[in-house]
Order: structure tokens, then C-alpha cells, then sequence
């Protein structure tokens, strides 16, 4: 109980606090609630991440109010809310993450002369999949890549100068892997990406009812499975003529830290096929992919670390919001 205790405490102050105070204020009641710390404690021990409960149970029908009114909520409806917890799991789509991706994609196309074949491991509903649907605003700048309409542009604030493109690459082939693909057209899906968007984040929500409109249109390939099993597969299927890039958002922290090792070693060897580049991009917690060094400094422990091929290019922030370049 000590251990999911320092969990929803660190999570209300590392995560949710300045993104969300509902969850926050959650978080940390329940980090000092024994009688509802006993109730996430029977579950299994991968079950009892926060972005979970607190979404199994607004999915319930939980209201964004007072930690008191939530804690009764959790208790008397926990019949209906532990189904939903051992049924989903955290796959939060976030297409703004696109805005972190998008400078370092531009630049592998510049380089490689070629189009790019985007795979994207632990995809959930393919949301990132499309960069080239998507407009950026960067900073208060120009917007870039019009998509035709508002809710389709991505903000984000970057600090130390990235390489910010004029134009988006070519991209001529997109696919994906997950342990369970969503589909962007299916509204419980739809329903259950919702709900982790965490309360008063209202703009969240309106870009990903867009995003999943547009993906729904024509979705990517999601094939189900594990992402080490299958990334060989996906390499080889993608077109000679494209520079392969794979990458991954928000993903590898689910995997035990062996999987995280192979996956690691795996995408480091697969750089050197001759005749066809592939190139790695990780967007994760900094200490989450052992081996590979986060930047040196002091930075809010909330930021994501952008690595390209394993070297560190950028922090980022973890909705997309912000981009750091070192
Ligand atoms: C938090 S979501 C992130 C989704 C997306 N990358 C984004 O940034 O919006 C993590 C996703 O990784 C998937 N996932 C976790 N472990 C996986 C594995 N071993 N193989 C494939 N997918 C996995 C989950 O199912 C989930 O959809």
C-alpha cells in the first residue's frame, strides 16, 4: 500500500499538478486514503496507475468535483468501475505530441532525400500517425501546413531554437502496432480515449474528436501485438524507396524494463541496413529506456526526453505542449 500511496502522491505532484487540479487534488487524497488505497490494492499490480483509475471511474460517471464527493463516488459505484479498470488500459492518444515529432521527421527527409514510411509502436488509435494532417502553430509564429480548419492545429511552445520546417514531409506509408489497436471510428473507443483526457483540459478534448474524425477516414494499419514480436515485420513491410522511421510516444514505460532492453537494442542495430535507413525516434520519460542518457541539468521531472537514433535532441513536454530543444 506504501508503494501505490507514493505513486498517486507523485503523480499528483509531478504529473497532474499545473496540467490538472481535479486530478491532482484526486491524487493526493487518495495517496492518504487507506480505505481506497485498500480498494486500488486488489488490483493487479499493472491495473493501478492513476490515468487508469480516475478514468474508469469518470467513465462511470464521476464528476470533476471535491476529492469528499469523488472518494464516495470510487466507493459506491467501485463494482461498475473495477471491470472497466481490468478491461482498458492507459492509451491515451495525444496527436499534439505530433508537434515534438514534426521538426526531427522534416529534417530525416531533408537528410535521407526521400519520403518517409512512419511506424509507430504502441500507436493506440494512430492519432501521432498523421503529422501531415495536422496545422502547427509554433510559439506565436505563422501557422504551418494549414489542414483547413482550427481544430486541427496544434500549438506548442519550444525554447532553444529547434529546426522548425516550412513544410511538412512526404509521407507514403504509415503503420502501426499495439497490444490493443482502437479504432478512431468505434464510439466506445472514442468514449474510453476521452476519458483519460484528464479534467480541464477542455482544449485536449476538442482536438481529439477532430483527430479521430480525420484518422477515421482513412486509418493506418494498427495490427494488434507486441511490439518487440512484431517491428521486424513492419520494417520489411514498408517501401524500399522511403526512409523507415519508427518511433514511439508515451509508450515504453507500460513495458518491463527487459522489453524496454531488447526493444532498445533492437531498433540500435536495425539502423545500419544498408540501402534502406531507418531511423529511431523516442519521445518517453527521461529515465525510462535504461542505456540511454537523459540531458544533463536540472528540468521539471514532468518532461518527456526526445531522443533521434539514441542521442537526446530535446525535452519535451508530455501532451506535445512544448518543445526544448538542447
Ligand atoms: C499512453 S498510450 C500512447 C499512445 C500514443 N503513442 C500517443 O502518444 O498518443 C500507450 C500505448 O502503448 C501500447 N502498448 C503498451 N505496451 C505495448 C507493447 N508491449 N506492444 C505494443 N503496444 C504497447 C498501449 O496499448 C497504448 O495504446
Amino acid at each position: 500500500m506504501a508503494s501505490t500511496a507514493r505513486r498517486y502522491e507523485r503523480f499528483a505532484g509531478v504529473e497532474a499538478h499545473g496540467s490538472s487540479d481535479v486530478y491532482e487534488q484526486w491524487s493526493r487524497g487518495i495517496s492518504t486514503d487507506a480505505a481506497v488505497l485498500e480498494l486500488i490494492d486488489g488490483l493487479p499490480e499493472n491495473k493501478r496507475q492513476p490515468n487508469l483509475v480516475l478514468a474508469a471511474a469518470r467513465s462511470c460517471g464521476a464528476d470533476a468535483g471535491p476529492y469528499s464527493q469523488f472518494r464516495s463516488f470510487l466507493q459506491e459505484h467501485w463494482e461498475d468501475i473495477r471491470p472497466v479498470i481490468l478491461h482498458r488500459s492507459t492509451q491515451t492518444n495525444e496527436p499534439r505530441r505530433c508537434a515534438v515529432l514534426l521538426p526531427l521527421l522534416a529534417e530525416i527527409a531533408r537528410t535521407e532525400e526521400r519520403p518517409l514510411a512512419l511506424i509507430e509502436v504502441g500507436a493506440s488509435a494512430g492519432l501521432c500517425l498523421y503529422p501531415d494532417r495536422y496545422g502547427y502553430r509554433y510559439d506565436d509564429g505563422g501557422l504551418l501546413n494549414d489542414p483547413g480548419r482550427p481544430d486541427l492545429v496544434l500549438e506548442c511552445a519550444t525554447t532553444g531554437n529547434p529546426p522548425l520546417p516550412r513544410s511538412c514531409p512526404e509521407i507514403i506509408h504509415r503503420a502501426g502496432v499495439d497490444l490493443s489497436p482502437l479504432n478512431p471510428a468505434d464510439p466506445e473507443d472514442l468514449a474510453w480515449l476521452d476519458a483519460l483526457i484528464w479534467p480541464g483540459m477542455e482544449d485536449r478534448r476538442a482536438l481529439l474528436q477532430a483527430a479521430a474524425g480525420a484518422a477515421a477516414m482513412s486509418p493506418a494499419r494498427i495490427i494488434k501485438g507486441d511490439l518487440n514480436a512484431e517491428i521486424a515485420e513492419l520494417i520489411e513491410a514498408a517501401p524500399a524507396e522511403a526512409a523507415v522511421v519508427v518511433f514511439h510516444t508515451a509508450v515504453l514505460a507500460y513495458l518491463p524494463a527487459a522489453d524496454r532492453e531488447i526493444f532498445r537494442d533492437t531498433m540500435l542495430s536495425n539502423l545500419d541496413i544498408p540501402g534502406r535507413p531507418v531511423h529511431w525516434i523516442s519521445n518517453e520519460g527521461g529515465s525510462v529506456i535504461p542505456g540511454l542518457a537523459a540531458p544533463a541539468g536540472d528540468a521539471d521531472p514532468g518532461l518527456f526526453v526526445l531522443h533521434h537514433n539514441g542521442t537526446a535532441v530535446a525535452r519535451t513536454g508530455p501532451h506535445g505542449q512544448s518543445l526544448h530543444w538542447l
